[in-house]
Parts: structure tokens; C-alpha cells; sequence
């Protein structure tokens, strides 16, 4: 039977989506899943276990198009000492925006990482609006398609998977402006001062 190590790579673990994810994937797997987050310690304690499971589910959210510097440095730790046994590799991605599709580049990231280090790649979960789905009715949406790599991973199989909210895309822009100005409001922002850099200094 087979045995998925599912490794967080959010820089914001402990409170990410990727964790909420992570805990819905676990609770519709149906072989044994061991959770871990990357911290900047753990990268030879987490390489040192990996032997132990036919399966890596990488969780993590899109940064800047790629993905995020945890998990590259991770990556980096890996390639310097690789398992004996080399796992599955597969991939939970989330991501702020809408669609799916943005978060193409790092899963090719990852596959690019599973080819040059000689990991077999297996299955692949995209999720568009993945910061807003789980607080919306339509949650539904994104369970299904967690149950629906899970058993993918636990079967073996290479299934290319998205899903994102059901609504258009001008209803997604209407909505998240939506929040993010009422969201400024609570805390003393204006829309505008949250256009400009500025919004980033101390
Ligand atoms: C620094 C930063 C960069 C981001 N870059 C992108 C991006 O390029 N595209 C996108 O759709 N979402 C982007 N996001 C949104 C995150 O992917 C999204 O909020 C995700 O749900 C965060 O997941 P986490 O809580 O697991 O870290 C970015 C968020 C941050 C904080």
C-alpha cells in the first residue's frame, strides 16, 4: 500500500491555505498521509524521512508566478541529498487569482525538478481562487477535486486536475475588490494607498 508524505510549502504554513488543503486531502485519502511544513531548519530532517513513502504531494500556493522560496530551497536540499528510493512527485497548487491556468509555470517547475533529478511526476491539482473558494458555498467545488487526487495519488495514476469558483470572470473582480477595499477599510487603508508600493513600508 502505498504512503503519501505531504509537504507544505507556503511561507505562512502554519496559518496557509496550503495547510487547509492539506487537512482536506488528508481527510478523503484513503492510504496513510503524513503532513509536514518546510521550515528553515527542517530540510535534513524532512529529506531523511522521505525514504519511508512511496509518495510526495507538494502543497503550496503561486508567488509571483512561480513558486514560492521555501519550497526552492527545499528543492535545493533534496538535490544535495536525494532519497535512496526516489517517491512519486506530485503537486497541490493554489493560487489568488481566478484561473487555473496561472498556476501553470511552477507546476512545470516541478516537473522540470522531477525530470533533472529523475522523480517520477504523478498527479497535479490546480486551484484558481484558492485564497476565497473554501470561505464560499462553493467549497464543494474544490472537495471534490481533493477526493479526486487523492484516490489519483493513491492509485498511481498521472491526472491533471483544476477547478476554481463557478462564476465569471467580471462577478470574481466585482467581489474581490470588493473585499479587498472593505478589508482596507478595517484597517485604515484606502484603495488607493493600496495601488502604490508604499503599502509594503513599515
Ligand atoms: C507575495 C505574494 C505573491 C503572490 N503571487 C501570486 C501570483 O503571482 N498569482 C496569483 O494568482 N496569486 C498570487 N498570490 C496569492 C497566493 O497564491 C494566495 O493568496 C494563496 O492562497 C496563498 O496560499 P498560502 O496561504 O498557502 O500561502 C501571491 C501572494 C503573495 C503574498
Amino acid at each position: 500500500m502505498g504512503r503519501i508524505m505531504i509537504i507544505n510549502g507556503s511561507p505562512r504554513a502554519p496559518k496557509s491555505n496550503s495547510k487547509k488543503y492539506a487537512e482536506l486531502f488528508m481527510r478523503y485519502c484513503p492510504v496513510p498521509a503524513e503532513y509536514f511544513a518546510i521550515t528553515p531548519q527542517n530540510h535534513e530532517s524532512l529529506c531523511e524521512k522521505v525514504d519511508a513513502f512511496t509518495d510526495i504531494l507538494l502543497v503550496f500556493p503561486l508567488y509571483a508566478d512561480g513558486i514560492p522560496v521555501p519550497l526552492l530551497n527545499f528543492l535545493k536540499t533534496m538535490e544535495k541529498t536525494p532519497p535512496k528510493q526516489k517517491p512519486r512527485i506530485s503537486v497541490l497548487i493554489n493560487c489568488g487569482f481566478f484561473e487555473p491556468e496561472q498556476n501553470n509555470i511552477a507546476v512545470k517547475m516541478i516537473e522540470l525538478f522531477c525530470r533533472q533529478q529523475g522523480y517520477p511526476f504523478g498527479s497535479v491539482l490546480k486551484i484558481g481562487s484558492g485564497e476565497a473558494i473554501l470561505n464560499t458555498p462553493f467549497k464543494f467545488f474544490a472537495t471534490q477535486k481533493l477526493k479526486r487526487l487523492a484516490i489519483s495519488i493513491s492509485q498511481g495514476r498521472n491526472e491533471q486536475l483544476k477547478v476554481t469558483m463557478p462564476i465569471s470572470k467580471k462577478m470574481f473582480v466585482r467581489a474581490s475588490t470588493a473585499y479587498w477595499n472593505d478589508y482596507g477599510k478595517r484597517n485604515d487603508v484606502t484603495p488607493e494607498e493600496m495601488a502604490t508600493m508604499e503599502i509594503e513600508q513599515p
